[in-house]
């Protein structure tokens, strides 16, 4: 049992590949606007002196204005509407009264929750001008995720997107973490199946048209080992080397996908002008 009809089953991960209707695209898509379109605000406010719970502020009223709810607040004991990840921080970096400061980069994760749908995507952020050496991991990871992406059509397997992406990365002398994942996103935050940042051409289920999962590599110019700090969720590279990450979510067509969360300002990478 690989791939079932979404409209068939319960709403729950039970490990199989949930397909979905056209209907079900466009509510998805709905969700994903709202989020790029958070995403596209945060940058006239990630600025020096900015504390990341005033984006984490931002990101709860937005969402409220537009009926839709952060799918991280109070997900598994996180209790904060976003995830802000600076500078060594891989992800789920935790807003608090920290003020971003001049040089650093930063992640901000958004999932937002509308009409029961998951819309999830992330993009670095420049506070200021940053180092030619943070430019250049930022640009490394945006090219593979954009590459990751274009492995993502029918017949295809997910082995070819994590291939595509690890390549692409390490042959710029960069590394993948290991440690997370991009997954399923539905009516569920995280569903089936796991789609690995690295890995073989060929390998893994095949893609199919109606598979609806985020792509999200993380993207070390260390090494690639990660660590949990003591709240629980903060992770960390071991090395303290700088690490980038952006995520979007997407959906399989009959001839390639469709990225849901695209900017609706056409913005790609830092910096946002
Ligand atoms: N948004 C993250 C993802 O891309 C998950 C964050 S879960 C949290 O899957 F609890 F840390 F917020
Ligand atoms: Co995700
Ligand atoms: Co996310």
């Amino acid at each position: 049992m690989t791939y079932v009809d979404a409209s068939t089953v319960p709403n729950k991960n039970t490990g199989a590949i949930k397909l979905f209707s056209p209907q079900d695209f466009a509510e998805m898509k709905k969700a994903c606007l709202l989020t790029a379109t958070c995403l596209d605000e945060l940058s006239k406010l990630v600025v020096p002196g900015v504390t990341t719970q005033a984006l984490d502020d931002f990101v709860f009223q937005f969402g409220k204005q537009h009926n839709a709810v952060p799918a991280t607040l109070n997900y598994r004991g996180y209790t904060k509407s976003c995830c802000t990840s600076i500078n060594h921080v891989v992800c789920h970096g935790i807003p608090d009264n920290k003020r971003l400061k001049k040089g650093d980069i930063v992640n901000i994760d958004v999932t937002y929750i509308l009409d029961g749908w998951h819309g999830d995507s992330s993009r670095m952020y420049y506070v200021g001008p940053v180092s030619r050496a943070a430019e250049r991991l930022v640009e490394v990871t945006y090219r593979s995720l954009e590459l990751g992406i274009e492995a993502a059509k029918p017949g295809n397997h997910l082995g070819d997107i994590g291939y595509a992406i690890q390549t692409y990365a390490e042959s710029h002398r960069c590394s993948v973490v290991r440690d997370f994942c991009g997954h399923g996103v539905n009516k569920l935050f995280h569903d089936a199946p796991n789609v690995l940042h690295y890995g073989h051409a060929g390998s893994g289920v095949e893609l199919k048209q109606g598979m609806i999962f985020t792509i999200e590599p993380m993207i070390n110019l260390g090494k690639p080992a990660v660590k949990i700090l003591r709240d629980g969720w903060t992770a960390v590279t071991r090395d303290r080397s700088l690490t980038a990450q952006f995520e979007h979510t997407i959906g399989i067509t009959a001839d390639g996908c469709e990225i849901f969360t695209l900017s609706p300002s056409g913005y790609t990478m830092p910096p946002y002008i």
